[in-house]
């Protein structure tokens, strides 16, 4: 998958797997692998950096860490990134100059947080020719707000997030990532939009999924949530490694003549 228009017309075939990743080594496991596409996730500030949430992600920092991401990725597959904290609430030519950013940077859609008082920021976006995803439940940028917590699980809470969901639709969405939500809810959603909605801790019947990349590849053991499977154990894999180079070293096993010049 390598547009916008090929992740839209996905919308109930086949389920879309959708990495968040960083950098350009990343991006060369991701260009080679079958995953479908590739979210340089405002994330970046928790797993990379070691910030304690995602606030700490600038447009800076998106745009980097997403021109290193298309490089590796070389156009060959659908590349968004996030729009950081703020960038989407300060009106449309701020938004503008972020999208363009993150555009030139070499993303090729842009992902935003919520949707209440910015879906003129979004339609804007959208009729600028730009493709927005959304984001809805778990918005990681108010976590200050809300908190991390399974959203919509109450009757109201519920009406909220599908009201939320057929907006962003309505502003001319390609795409919603739907994280913590009831899977049940997530499902109806899914049914009730003719957009692609991409869960996160939203159960199975949505039309794609998104983890990042180190969590299901097992090489973020501080953390643990229910939503993720380790798909592989990166973290003893490295260990490994570090261990033998350094028993090697000091056993000085290692360089061998094979490796000495
Ligand atoms: O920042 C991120 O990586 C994300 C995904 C987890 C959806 O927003």
């Amino acid at each position: 998958m390598k547009s916008a228009v090929e992740f839209k017309a996905r919308k109930g075939k086949a389920p879309i797997s959708m990495v968040s990743a960083y950098t350009h080594w990343e991006g060369k496991f991701l260009a080679a692998s079958p995953v479908d596409c590739v979210l340089v996730g405002d994330s970046v500030a928790t797993v990379v950096d070691g910030e304690p949430t995602t606030v700490a992600a600038t447009p800076e920092i998106m745009a980097r860490h997403t021109a290193a991401m298309a490089r590796a990725l070389g156009g060959q597959k659908f590349l968004i990134a996030d729009f950081p904290l703020l960038a989407a609430r300060k009106g449309i030519g701020p938004a503008l100059d972020c999208a363009a950013l993150l555009l030139r940077a070499g993303a090729h859609a842009v992902k935003i947080e919520g949707v209440d008082g910015h879906e003129d920021v979004l339609r804007h976006l959208v009729q600028s020719g730009i493709p927005v995803i959304g984001h809805l439940g778990l918005t990681p940028q108010s976590v200050h707000s809300i908190g991390y917590k399974v959203q919509g699980k109450t009757k109201e809470g519920a009406a909220n997030l599908l009201r939320q969901a057929k907006a962003v639709e309505a502003a001319g969405c390609s795409g919603v990532v739907l994280e913590c939500v009831p899977a049940d809810l997530a499902a109806e959603i899914t049914a009730a939009i003719a957009i692609p909605t991409i869960g996160i801790g939203a159960g199975a019947g949505c039309d794609g999924q998104v983890l990042v990349f180190h969590d299901m590849l097992g090489l973020n053991p501080g953390f643990s949530a229910k939503f993720v499977r380790t798909f592989a154990d990166g973290n003893k894999l490295v260990t490994e490694g570090l261990k033998a180079y350094h028993d090697a070293v000091t056993a000085r096993t290692f360089p061998s003549d094979r490796e000495s010049y």
